[in-house]
């Protein structure tokens, strides 16, 4: 028998519908309300509030599948088994059903011919042996003894097998587990005898605690269950498969990258490529973009990945989109949000494909360089040298924009290490180098004092009120740089200024500089000025006394109040002609104008 994944999607919801369960769509892939963690990893995160007893506006009964990434694994993607992006099946009582519905509800589902129609011996289950923190389940065991499986396909096993909590503290509770017979012949043993002839494919978690930072458990407000089913996973333990990347799932991904690559072609690259490209699309689609930091930086280190892998199988340009378009094409139906980002997804794909293309061939050099660099040493010394010192790793990273766990995965090929502490320590130096840079752009981002200098740092304040007269008072300062010859800009704004808006800044500084403006400063409180609404950016780094520059025109008009450090000129009359040279896109979502006065 052949079922698609996206047969088992819709089959599991409409299920679950009958069973009286709210269909919700599944929450970004990054948590809303958790700093704690970079991506939901499993399908209760988004839900832990329901679970510690908020009420849910959708009902006691949810089902879903949640998008999911997992990061720690990456370094294994390209086995046979291992992926950093899946969908998980689940469905939630939040303070409604129990055991006996969940067990027998996932039974049906599994094995009635309505349903999925597996064959019972096919399977065995867990359920938890008991500890001190609660008793044997006894009840669970009983509920699928009443549904006829054999005692000898129950396995009673210890926490670690079978109590389950997404971390250290919050809901968690003991599990039974639901596993499918992957080894050779007639199904046999269970998952105490022969572990390895047995594939979990779902787990339904009694919630029944929430875990305090003490280690203690208190009761959740009332009993849950959560219940996760991987859909890579059952699709491939249900066609038979014994890995992921045969199913349906993967296939087109996997031919795609083939003829791309031809006689080039290798399958750990391709499932690494495959395994990425996915996730990628879904982190943009979230609203994740390539950085240095955070879950920018995990994308990045994919999408770089998978450029290597791909210039590895011969195949180099831009490439990745190909692949991309596929994956928004195959879950457009599911997550409407790969649809609506479409442009935006294959923008910063092609966009990192370029910047990393050009590197990376350099940087390939560069490693090789290295490594010839240690053999001299080893010849010189006598001495074996294996490790890449924290340099050299840096300045790959720093230079050639190779991510460190690239770099360990290249040494590692080549049977070396790389020295991570001390890169680490060069990476550290470097980013207080680029917060001292920052901070001076804080104050004022002026290259120096002199007149011309002065005067645009104040046709700087006078555009930032034009800008958010004429634009919206959603424009705030992002950045600025000020040296003799012109000012640059950055600020909020979502889109490109018309000429209009262009011309209307332009003589909104104009008129107040020829309205012979003075320059004065007061100092006051700070949330006195904030309150005030006075302009000014990172306000968390100013003291509790601010210097507030006021300019106001000979006219009477106050045209800009703002939180500075100056200096300033004293009178605008000097100050010549404001025109905006180019206004152009920085970042996303920012905006910058340069300037000159003539
Ligand atoms: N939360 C449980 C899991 O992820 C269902 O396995």
């Amino acid at each position: 028998m052949t079922i698609l994944s996206s047969e088992i999607r819709t089959k599991y919801l409409e299920f679950f519908k009958t069973k009286s369960h709210a269909i919700i769509p599944s929450a970004p892939l990054v948590p809303e309300n958790d700093p704690s963690v970079l991506f939901n990893t499993a399908g209760m995160q988004p839900l832990v509030p329901y679970l510690l007893g908020e009420p849910h506006p959708m009902g006691k009964r949810i089902v879903d599948v949640q998008k999911c990434v997992r990061t720690g694994d990456i370094d294994d993607v390209g086995d046979n088994r291992h992926l950093t992006f899946f969908e998980m099946l689940g469905n939630w009582s939040l303070g409604d059903y129990f055991k006996k519905e969940s067990i027998t509800w996932s039974h049906e589902f599994l094995t009635s011919p309505e349903w999925l129609g597996i064959d019972q011996n096919m399977l065995t289950v867990t359920v938890f042996e008991g500890n001190s923190d609660a008793p044997r389940d006894e009840e669970s065991a009983e509920i699928w003894r009443s549904l006829g499986m054999p005692n000898d396909r129950i396995s009673y096993l210890p926490a670690v097998d079978n109590w389950w909590a997404a971390g250290p503290t919050g809901p968690c509770g003991p599990d039974t587990e639901i596993f499918y017979y992957v080894g050779n012949g007639v199904p046999h043993g269970n998952c105490a005898t022969n572990p390895d002839d047995w594939m979990e494919i779902w787990n339904n978690v009694f919630m029944q605690f929430d875990r305090q930072a003490d280690g203690s458990l208190q009761p959740l407000p009332s009993q849950c269950v959560d219940t996760g089913m991987g859909l890579e996973r059952v699709t491939a333990t249900l066609n038979g498969f014994k890995h992921v990347f045969d199913t349906d799932i993967f296939v087109p991904y996997l031919a795609k990258i083939r003829e791309l690559a031809r006689e080039k072609y290798d399958d750990r690259g391709a499932r690494i490529i495959a395994d990425h490209i996915r996730t990628a699309v879904h982190m943009i689609s979230d609203g994740v973009v390539p950085k240095n930091v955070a879950q920018g930086y995990i994308l990045r280190r994919l999408i770089r990945r998978a450029i290597r892998e791909f210039a590895r199988m011969g195949v180099t340009g831009v490439v990745l989109g190909e692949l991309a378009k596929m994956v928004i094409e195959t879950f457009a139906p599911v997550y409407p949000s790969v649809s609506t980002h479409r442009e935006k997804i294959l923008e910063e794909i092609q966009r990192e494909e370029e910047k990393f293309g050009k590197t990376l061939a350099d940087g390939t050099r560069e490693f090789e360089k290295i490594v010839r660099g240690m053999k001299e040493a080893e010849l010189k010394t006598g001495q074996s040298i294996t490790r890449i010192s924290g340099q050299k790793a840096f300045t790959l990273f720093d230079t050639y924009g190779f991510p460190v766990e690239m770099t360990e995965e290249i040494a590692k090929e080549h049977g070396l290490t790389i020295d991570r502490a001390g890169f680490e320590e060069k990476f550290k130096a470097h980013q207080e180098l680029s917060r001292t840079a920052s901070a001076g752009m804080f104050k004022g981002g002026l290259a120096d004092q002199s007149d011309k200098t002065t005067a645009l740092h104040s046709a700087c304040h006078l555009m930032l009120a034009g800008l958010r007269q004429v634009l919206g008072t959603h424009v705030a300062q992002a950045g600025s740089n000020i040296t003799e010859e012109r000012l640059r800009f950055d600020f909020t704004h979502p889109e490109k200024m018309t000429p209009e808006q262009i011309t209307a800044v332009e003589n909104f500084v104009n008129e107040a500089i020829q309205s012979s403006l003075t320059v004065t400063v007061v100092e006051e409180s700070k949330s006195g000025a904030q309150t005030r609404g006075v302009s000014g950016s990172f306000w968390e780094k100013y003291p509790d006394t601010v210097k507030v520059y006021k300019m106001v025109g000979g006219n009477g008009k106050v045209y800009s109040e703002e939180l500075c450090g100056g200096p300033h000129v004293e009178n605008s009359l000097k100050m010549g002609t404001f025109k905006i040279s180019k206004e152009e896109s920085s970042s996303s979502g920012v905006r910058r104008i340069k300037a000159v006065l003539q």
